[in-house]
């Protein structure tokens, strides 16, 4: 799996989804640098650092030349040619065929159902084209928009992780949910 050549676009009716580059720093920071984003993102701090997006964009594209982890710039076809999230699949683990899923976009694209169309052309990525096994996430919890996408999708509740980060001021329990290839495969 690991020497198979990877696609660096996909594609679904209204998005593009590609690797990054390092022009869509700028627009990655215009719209990550929002308390509402950042709140539910355990690596993102608030306030972002402007330099933060332009060394996540070049660690990103480090990181998918070697496979190690693969952000897709969401971008809008016929509205944006600047990827306005991303979404990605890292910590793959090649032994044991799994990666975990995360993603975001700028709360002005929220609610148009852009994520979930996000989500199929990355999940089809990461079960046909890369051949894993297994896909978890992991939620803060109180995130209902995000819940609901994974369960869209059949992503099953696996369990808690109580208190796992302090963010905002408190302490926040952790969600994981996975998904097998069978059940993904059963649900498309
Ligand atoms: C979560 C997030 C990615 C959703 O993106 P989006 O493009 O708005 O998502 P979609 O429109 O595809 O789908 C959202 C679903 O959640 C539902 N939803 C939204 N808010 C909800 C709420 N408060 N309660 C219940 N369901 C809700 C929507 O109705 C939709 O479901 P539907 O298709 O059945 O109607 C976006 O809000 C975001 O970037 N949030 C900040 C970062 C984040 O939370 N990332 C995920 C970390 S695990």
């Amino acid at each position: 799996m690991k020497s198979k050549k990877i696609p660096e676009r996909l594609e679904s009716k209204r998005l593009l989804l590609r690797k990054l580059n390092h022009t869509d720093a700028p627009g990655l920071y215009a719209n990550i640098r929002d308390k509402e984003i950042s709140r539910w993102l355990s690596g993102v701090p608030y306030p972002y650092p402007k330099d933060l997006a332009l060394k996540f964009v070049l660690t990103a594209i480090a990181k998918f030349e070697n496979k190690k982890r693969f952000t897709f710039g969401i971008t809008i076809k016929g509205i944006k040619k600047e990827a306005v999230g991303v979404i990605s699949l890292e910590k793959v683990d090649y032994k044991n065929k799994n990666a975990m899923l995360g993603y975001w976009i700028g709360k002005k694209y929220w609610g148009k159902g852009y994520m979930t169309e996000a989500v199929k052309e990355v999940l089809s990525f990461g079960f046909e084209t890369i051949g894993l096994h297994r896909i978890y996430a992991n939620v803060y919890s109180e995130n209902p928009a995000s819940e609901r996408i994974l369960r869209k999708f059949g992503f099953i509740f696996e369990g808690v992780e109580r208190e796992k980060f302090f963010k905002e001021g408190e302490w926040q329990d952790y969600l994981t949910y996975g998904l097998l290839k069978k059940e993904y495969s059963k649900a498309m």
